[in-house]
This record gives C-alpha cells, sequence and structure tokens, in this order.
C-alpha cells in the first residue's frame, strides 16, 4: 500500500504517472484515428456506422473506454497537482527565460497545450459521446444496415462539419494535439527512464512523426466531409 501512496506523493513517481497514461492515450489515438478514418469511406456512412455499432455493443471495448475515461481524467488530474507543486516550489518564475536555447516551446508550454486539448475533449465528448449514449432518438437518426436498426453516427458527425467554426474548431485543436505529442512523446519514455544514446534518437524521431501524421489524418477527416458535402 505504502509503494501506491510514495508513489502518488512524489514528483518522479507522477511523472511516471503522466508517462504510463499519456503513452495509453497516444495508443487510444491511433486506434480511434483507425476507426474514424471509416468516415471518409464513400458508402453514405455504411462503415463508419457498423463500427460505431461495434464499439457501442462489445462487452471489451466497453471496458476499455472505461479505463481510457479514468486514464484521461488521471492524466489531466496529475497534471495539475505537478503544475501547482512546481508553481509552489518557484512562484516567482525564472528571472531570466532559458528561451530556446535548452528548451521547445511544446515542451514549455505543456500545461498550456493540454488545457485546450481537456477543453476540446469536453466540448467533443458533449458532442459525439454523449449524445450518441445518453441522448437518442430522435435527435440522433436512426439507420437499418443489413436488417439491424442502429444510431446514424455518421449523419451526426457529417452534419456538424457541414459548420465551418466546428471544422476550424477541429482544424485547430489537431494542431495544439500535434505540438502535445511532438514533446509529450519522447518525453514519456524519458520519465519511464527508458533512454539510451543509441535509442533516443529512433525514439524521439518516431514521435515527431506520429505528433505530425495523427493529427493530420484527424485534421483531414472534418476538412474532407466539409467539402465533399458541401452544396
Ligand atoms: C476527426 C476527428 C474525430 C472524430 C470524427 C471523432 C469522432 C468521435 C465519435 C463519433 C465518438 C463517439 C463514439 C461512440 O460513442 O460511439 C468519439 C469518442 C471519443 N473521442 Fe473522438 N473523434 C475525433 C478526434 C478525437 C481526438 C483527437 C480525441 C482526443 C484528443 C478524441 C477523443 C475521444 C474520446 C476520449 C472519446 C470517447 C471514447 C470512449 O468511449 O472510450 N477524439 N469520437
Amino acid at each position: 500500500m505504502s509503494w501506491i501512496i510514495n508513489t502518488l506523493t512524489s514528483t518522479i513517481g507522477r511523472k511516471v504517472i503522466m508517462a504510463l497514461t499519456g503513452l495509453f492515450l497516444i495508443l487510444f489515438l491511433a486506434v480511434h484515428l483507425a476507426g474514424n478514418l471509416q468516415l471518409l469511406h464513400d458508402d453514405g456512412g455504411e462503415a463508419f456506422n457498423l463500427y460505431t455499432q461495434f464499439m457501442a455493443h462489445n462487452p471489451l471495448i466497453q471496458l476499455v473506454s472505461k479505463g481510457n475515461f479514468f486514464f484521461i481524467f488521471l492524466h489531466i488530474f496529475v497534471s495539475i497537482t505537478l503544475y501547482v507543486r512546481n508553481k509552489k516550489a518557484r512562484p516567482i518564475g525564472y528571472k531570466v527565460s532559458a528561451g530556446n536555447s535548452n528548451s521547445t516551446w511544446s515542451s514549455r508550454s505543456m500545461t498550456l497545450l493540454g488545457t485546450f486539448i481537456m477543453m476540446f475533449i469536453f466540448l467533443h465528448l458533449y458532442g459525439y459521446w454523449y449524445h450518441l449514449k445518453f441522448v437518442g432518438e430522435p435527435i440522433i437518426k436512426m439507420v437499418t444496415i443489413d436488417g439491424v436498426s442502429m444510431h446514424n453516427a455518421y449523419a451526426l458527425v457529417a452534419e456538424s462539419y457541414q459548420i465551418p467554426g466546428v471544422v476550424a474548431f477541429y482544424v485547430i485543436a489537431m494542431i495544439v494535439l500535434a505540438f502535445h505529442l511532438w514533446h509529450g512523446f519522447s518525453s514519456a519514455f524519458q520519465s519511464l527512464g527508458l533512454n539510451h544514446p543509441k535509442y533516443n534518437g529512433i525514439i524521439s524521431g518516431l514521435g515527431k512523426l506520429y505528433a505530425i501524421i495523427v493529427p493530420a489524418l484527424f485534421a483531414l477527416i472534418p476538412i474532407y466531409m466539409y467539402l465533399n458535402n458541401a452544396g
């Protein structure tokens, strides 16, 4: 029991929690993206609706989803406690900012970027997840595929991406996500002590590639759907 308390109260322990939850969320993003890319099929939403129907009714996925929400909460909560501890330890800040001599802007702005992503996640969950799970008909339309009646999640998403402001918000949020991942990916490995001069370059390179490709593909979805369904 005492190791749990030690982990939760020490700065190192909290950084390990940030790293582990962060890596889980990085994995979640890849899976979520693979599902969302079904939106790009030119099939009137069939592939995406079948995918969301499967996700909503598979007990294992539902269990992972609960873990996912818990990890998002833990990642945000622990980051706030680290931020508060940091502020208390150094209330006035450095007289001379290190600038970009030994750190990047994204590494110095992780809390700011994370706060924006948190706001994005709240609005995003409200717009889609909450409406699909708790509102349902008649706000959410139904569709029958292969004789099975299900939520038309595609219509919900497609309608939202007809509003230019929503598309712009998603694109901006994905740029912010890219900066957060740019530093977060390799930083997680550092916090876990998984750094070795031989592999640091590869980890950092992979992290940067991930930080560009994944948010870019997420951002492509609203842009494509806006242009495809316009008019
Ligand atoms: C084009 C971009 C995106 C689209 C179209 C999209 C779409 C959706 C939809 C339709 C759902 C509800 C699924 C359901 O309940 O059946 C959902 C859930 C969710 N989305 Fe997204 N999403 C996008 C990007 C993101 C990003 C970038 C994040 C995180 C930074 C994110 C985080 C989540 C989370 C945490 C859930 C709840 C998942 C769960 O039930 O475990 N999404 N998304």
